[in-house]
């Protein structure tokens, strides 16, 4: 039977709980997951590509088997996507507000790829609020995000903003 490959894309900028969450539950869904971590030249990530993907491999099983791997892109999504080999694309949802950006995507992508579709995966309810931009200003404000990422990240984010 063909492998089924799955992307599982974004700025990871941080990495958070509700990231590996999503993680775990697409994992069952495809016999490879390939976390395609964006170059953003634009978006003035925090963290440097490698600093995101090396924070990725730290609380992920990528190798010996996990059929998980972290990779970088830059371009369309939907180039990366095939370029690997993958029908699916998996995106977290958490709120209404995500829906429309998140609606707009996955149809573009389908217009631009309709062979590739992109699958929406809930994070736990504990984790339905959590994002990347305000785990970074509630760290950037000294609030503690310790129960909303992993360890490694919350190291990492009191290194960006010591206090
Ligand atoms: O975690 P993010 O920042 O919400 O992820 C956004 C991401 C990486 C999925 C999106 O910006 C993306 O796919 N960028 C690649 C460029 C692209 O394909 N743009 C057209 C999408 S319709």
């Amino acid at each position: 039977m063909k492998e089924r490959i799955a992307v599982y894309p974004g700025s990871f900028d941080p990495i958070t709980n509700g990231h590996l969450d999503i993680i775990e539950r697409a994992r069952g869904l495809c016999d490879r997951l390939v976390l395609s971590v964006l170059v953003n030249a634009e978006k003035e990530p925090l963290f440097s590509v490698e600093e995101r993907i090396a924070l990725i491999r730290e609380n992920v099983a990528t190798e010996n088997g996990a059929r998980v791997e972290v990779r970088e892109f830059s371009g369309l999504l939907v180039d990366f996507a095939q370029s690997v080999g993958a029908k699916m694309i998996v995106r977290g949802l958490r709120a209404m507000s995500d829906f429309e950006y998140e609606f707009q995507m996955a149809l573009m992508n389908r217009r631009l790829a309709p062979g590739v579709e992109t699958v929406f995966l809930m994070a736990k309810e504990e984790y339905s609020y959590v994002s990347s931009r305000l785990v970074k200003e509630v760290a950037r404000l000294g609030g503690d995000v310790s129960a909303l990422t992993p360890r490694g990240v919350s190291v990492a984010l009191a290194r960006a903003f010591p206090r």
